[in-house]
């Protein structure tokens, strides 16, 4: 499968995390716009399921609202416990205005 649709660039505002369900009808995802890039990441912690969208922004990483791990946007790994396993991060593609993201090839985790 290849990249598909999520949204424009236009709907998404800077450091505010989005959730999108469903997409591609394979998995949720969240998409986030920071420092003049567009990430996309798993919709839920890896800690306890929780949604990653509640999630505030710093330093290119999200944090999530429960436990307070924060995730790598770029790697999905987890820089902080409780999170001890990584997010899913997916390619994100700008074409134009439209915001495309490959959630059947997520990004490979490699650790650091
Ligand atoms: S549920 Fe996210 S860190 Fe615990």
């Amino acid at each position: 499968m290849a990249a598909v649709k999520v949204t424009t660039v236009d709907e998404l505002e800077d450091d505010t995390p989005v959730q999108f369900d469903d997409v591609d009808g394979l998995t949720d995802i969240v998409l986030v716009r920071t420092e003049g890039q567009t990430y996309a990441i798993g919709a839920w912690c890896s800690h306890a399921d929780v949604p990653m969208c509640e999630g505030e922004i710093e330093d290119c990483a999200i944090e999530c609202y429960m436990h307070g791990s924060m995730f790598d946007l770029r790697t999905g790994a987890p820089t902080n416990l409780p999170a001890t396993e990584p997010i899913p991060v997916y390619p994100v593609t700008i074409d134009g205005d439209d915001v495309l993201v490959d959630v059947a090839n997520p990004i490979p985790y490699k650790e650091s």
